[in-house]
């Protein structure tokens, strides 16, 4: 599905509301409620007051909730039910950056259709997802909830989460309203503190920020968006009509509402932006808000605006017009009740086979020495590390519905799938992550000295990554690290997994063991897809969504970077070989840190597999293309190794000169191709030189002729490339 269509009969239908209604209860739809606490939200409810009500979860209130607006309140509309759906909602999937790390477009989308399944089964027609706020700071904890660095990767995440929620028809009673969050900018917060302001240019929003966004709209028919909390460049994003109005309405046409996050209309008279109350609803409603979640400042003070003439009932009647236009289309006149008998999804074996299947695809095999990995040979595992067994940490930020009691973890599932194979010796060494306390070390490394290899689960609680969870330390928590070094010192070979919500920093780790995967927080059903990766069942697939930095001081690190007029290069002369009093000298040096280089610990794009991937010659059929004109390029894959297993390819250019400087390199497609071992192929793609187009120093969005570079390969620091013109 794409756009959703115009209906003459829906925009006869809302004019017709727009004619009854009073202005009190135009400032109604346009007010959000928390469930908290319902007997009032009954009462507004009637009274035409509400909107939408955010987070009720039991459909017999959700029911109530509706018919008091369908047969009780004057208008009889009815209210559109809202909720965190963020990645699942009983049978959770692997946060989002997890979800970005499978590059599979496809699964992502099964994944939000199943959650949409599961949610609305309790009355919830729209989800705050997804979120697609890019961001190159692992410190800001929503990088849980983010797709990551690059922009087009997580335009393909935008719009196949949309697709998914939404479904092939938002009036079906099993789709869900998405709402992409939260415009604009939001994950360039400085120094990664959550809610903080960020600088970003007119043309680095739009090259890059905007992009998940305006594909989410333009190709996927998006119903809502949210803004975000954070001023840029000293302008509340609640308040900003040139992103809600100019750029979002005029140019890209979009049709469906925008609500406001949490209090954040409120907020802006905290942020100093708005004198009062009266004028933040003022200036939030002027920017283009529609619906104000729960902050009530609209409802306080809109109709005294309207009647002193401050606002016009222009803006008020186009707020309203949006909001019933995505009533409409979910069916909610017609349809507003939940079905309470409905048979139950929750936790269906089919959703759990997917979330299964999701996490084997999101693990990012990052180190495998002497092929560690596939575990082979070994009678006694030793399992360990405080998130071996943690069934609340593994199902990450965000997760208010999933329960624990359901997850299957890592120890769970290798005593029962691999349990009679292998015997299975666990203990997790700390409580958890945080946990500071070595007494059990000493019962750890006893039992480690049984096995033929070890196991160890490392990383972070879910409650450390997420909104207002911001770290400015990286390194692993508590007595991990000592943890890991005291396993490394037993000599056996050392698996270390990592489940995260974002990347640590884990350099020293990394060198410590033998093979290592990180699996961020992978939901559900984690343990089971963990378990078969080590034996080999699959084969790792993921690829990094994000760069890796070596320490929390080469922050921001990403791949599509630009160029300095001192690019570094591999052989800088770091701390340790400058002579004692060297004389002062800045020639010959270049952009990079003395002590700790220019390199990241893992490149965007990184992941390693089971078996080896050969790559052959880039064959480019014209290398002289017209500005609308389509590349095509391919390049012939073999598996050189072992085991079936799937690489993503990915394809990247450079625009070697421009009107402004253009990044050192660019993600324009991927493709995840399954190879059997001795078996190649050639991968084929189509490249639309349209898509190279960026916004130029005139701030157009254009396609420049020159020269350019194309990249095939595994990983953003692939070398292989070949080059090519455009007219
Ligand atoms: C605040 C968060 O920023 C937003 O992402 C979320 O959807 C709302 N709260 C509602 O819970």
């Amino acid at each position: 599905m794409t756009a959703q269509h115009f209906s003459e009969e829906i925009e006869q239908q809302i004019d017709w509301l727009l004619k009854e209604m009073t202005i009190q209860e135009k400032l109604g739809q346009m007010n959000q409620l928390s469930a908290d606490n319902m007997e009032v939200n009954y009462d507004l409810i009637r009274r035409g007051m509400a909107g939408s009500v955010l987070s009720i979860t039991d459909p017999a209130v959700a029911n109530k909730a509706q018919q008091i607006a369908m047969e009780e309140s004057r208008m009889g509309i009815p209210i559109i039910i809202g909720r965190d759906v963020i990645h699942g909602f009983k049978t959770i999937f692997p946060i989002p950056l997890g979800q970005a790390a499978s590059f599979d477009p496809d699964i992502v989308e099964e994944a939000a259709r199943t959650a949409a399944v599961e949610a609305s089964e309790v009355g919830i027609r729209w989800t705050f997802a997804p979120m697609v706020d890019i961001t190159r700071d692992p410190r800001w904890g929503r990088v849980a909830e983010s797709p990551g660095e690059d922009p087009f990767l997580a335009s393909r995440m935008a719009v196949a989460m949309v697709k998914g929620f939404q479904g092939k028809d938002l009036s079906n009673p099993t789709s869900l309203a998405a709402s992409a969050k939260h415009f604009a900018g939001y994950g360039a917060a400085e120094g990664g503190r959550d809610y903080n302001s960020t600088y970003i240019p007119e043309r680095q929003m739009r090259n890059l920020y905007l992009k998940p966004f305006e594909a989410a709209v333009k190709e996927a028919g998006l119903a809502t968006i949210m803004s975000a909390f954070h001023a840029n460049d000293g302008i509340p994003a609640t308040g900003d009509k040139h992103l809600l109005k100019s750029i979002l309405r005029d140019e890209w046409g979009f049709d469906g509402f925008v609500v406001s996050d949490w209090a954040s209309v409120d907020e802006m008279v905290v942020h100093g932006y708005s004198q009062n109350r009266s004028q933040a609803a003022n200036q939030a409603i002027e920017a283009g808000i529609d619906m104000e979640m729960v902050s009530g400042t609209f409802v306080e003070h809109g109709e005294k605006l309207v009647r002193q003439g401050s606002l016009s009932m222009e803006d008020l009647n186009n707020a309203v017009s949006n909001i019933l236009r995505v009533k409409f289309r979910l069916g909610l006149f017609e349809n507003p009740y939940v079905e309470e008998d409905r048979d139950s999804k929750f936790y269906h074996t089919e959703h759990l086979a997917l979330a299964k299947k999701a996490a084997e695809e999101s693990f990012v095999l990052l180190k495998n020495q002497e092929e560690t990995l596939p575990l082979k040979n070994i009678k006694t595992l030793a399992v360990f590390g405080p998130l071996s067994d943690a069934p609340h940490e593994q199902l990450g930020t965000w997760v208010f519905d999933g329960e624990k009691d359901h997850t299957i973890t890592p120890l769970d599932a290798l005593k029962t799938m691999y349990g009679e194979q292998v015997e299975i010796l666990h203990h997790p060494g700390l409580k958890f992550s945080r946990d500071k306390d070595t007494t059990s070390f000493v019962k750890m490394r006893k039992l480690a000295a049984a096995a033929d290899a070890i196991v160890v689960f490392l990383g972070e609680e879910s409650i450390l990554s997420g909104e207002a969870h911001s770290l400015s330390n990286l390194r692993l928590q508590g007595a991990q690290s000592k943890m890991l070094k005291e396993l490394a010192a037993l000599n056996k070979p050392l698996v270390s997994v990592f489940l995260a919500g974002r990347p640590l920093e884990i350099e020293k780790e990394v060198e410590l063991s033998d093979a290592v995967i990180y699996a961020w927080h992978p939901g559900t059903m984690g343990g089971p897809a963990i378990a078969d990766v080590l034996f080999g069942k699959s084969s790792p697939s993921g690829k990094l969504p994000m760069t890796f930095p070596k320490n929390v001081g080469q922050i921001p690190i990403y791949y599509s970077h630009e160029n300095t007029g001192r690019p570094a290069t591999d052989n800088e002369m770091l701390i340790d070989e400058i002579p004692v009093e060297a004389s002062q000298t800045s020639l010959g040096n270049r952009s990079f840190y003395l002590d700790s280089g220019h390199e990241p610990l893992f490149p965007f794009g990184h992941g390693l597999t089971y078996t080896t991937f050969e790559y052959g010659r880039i064959e480019l059929l014209e290398d002289v293309l017209q500005k609308d004109g389509i590349l095509k390029v391919g390049v012939t894959l073999k598996n050189t190794g072992k085991a079936m297993a799937t690489e993503v390819v990915q394809l990247y250019t450079r625009d070697l000169y421009a009107s402004v400087i253009r990044p050192v390199k660019e993600l324009k497609d991927f493709k995840r191709i399954t190879l059997a071992p001795g078996e190649e192929t050639v991968v084929h793609f189509e490249l639309n030189i349209r898509s190279l187009a960026f916004w130029n120093r005139d701030m157009e969005e254009v396609v420049e002729p020159g020269e350019y570079e194309l990249w095939l390969g595994g990983s953003s620091d692939t070398t292989e490339k070949v080059n090519f013109q455009v007219k």
